[in-house]
């Protein structure tokens, strides 16, 4: 489907059912993999922050660090529908600055779309983006970028006026024009709430089997840390173990001078 693929794809699928799959990816060699294996969107998410720039929270990240990102995700797979993360405050503060922000995306960096965070706030930012020919996909429920205010990562929708609150929320997000909507941190029956009120796909993580697709961490999947592994996450690999025992047995090598071999010089 890869080449192919439109905001309109998403609709679509949802209508017959059929489960969307996004990955995070923030470099092309991960991107090229993640395409060629039928991820049908390619989330360069601001989690980049702390999967890979090792920073302890996505505050930090800044527009051109996730732009640079972007692009070498564009790279390396030029036939994905990729979505840029707009960074903490680089479309907040005013529509002007939120609209210029959002068209780098597109321009610079080759993405499909760009992804916010956020409630009722951002829906006069996303009217004018989609007035522009942006297209924009929401996030609500655990948004990271208030973890400074909430003191935490915390579940949403956990009681019934609060996922009434998120309903409520999804369906102007919809009408203002969002074209799929990230739901992160919410019970399932709550998401599956949500995802009936709207047409669009909800895409969920930490959201339950009951959204139009799913979306993972690509560190997480791929199982790269030893760390913790927070529970809406499958480790489908252990990356870690099998690098760290490459990387052990390249030091022995060097050290008892079996590298290089004669196959290894000139
Ligand atoms: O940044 C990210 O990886 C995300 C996903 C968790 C949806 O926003």
């Amino acid at each position: 489907m890869a080449g192919k693929i439109n905001v309109g794809t998403f609709r679509k699928m949802k209508e017959r059912g059929e489960p969307i799959v996004m990955l995070t990816a923030y470099d092309s060699l991960t991107a090229a993999m993640a395409a060629a294996a039928g991820i049908e969107i390619i989330l360069v998410g601001d989690s980049m922050a702390n999967t890979v720039l090792g920073y302890e929270n996505t505050i930090p990240l800044t527009l051109e660090q996730s732009l640079h990102h972007c692009a070498a995700v564009r790279r390396g797979a030029p036939n994905a529908f990729i979505v840029g993360d707009m960074p903490f405050m680089s479309y907040e503060a005013d529509i002007t600055t939120g609209l210029n922000n959002a068209a780098r995306y597109l321009k610079e960096a080759g993405c499909n779309a760009i992804k916010i965070e956020g409630g009722l706030a951002t829906v006069p930012l996303i009217e004018k983006m989609i007035e522009c020919g942006i297209p924009v996909m929401g996030h609500i429920g655990l948004m990271p970028h208030r973890v400074m205010v909430s003191g935490g990562y915390k579940l949403a929708g956990k009681t019934e006026s609060e996922t009434l609150e998120l309903i409520e929320t999804a369906r102007r997000l919809e009408s203002a024009g969002i074209f799929s909507l990230v739901l992160e941190g919410i019970p399932a029956l709550s998401s599956q709430r949500i995802a009936e009120s709207v047409k669009i796909p909800t895409i969920g993580i930490g959201a339950g089997v009951h959204c139009d697709g799913q979306v993972q961490v690509i560190t997480d999947l791929l199982g790269m840390s030893d760390g913790f592994l927070p529970r809406h996450a499958k480790q489908y690999v252990k990356l870690h173990e099998i690098i760290g025992k490459a990387f052990r047995q390249y030091v022995d090598e060097v050290k008892n001078k079996t590298f290089p071999g004669d196959e290894n010089s000139f």
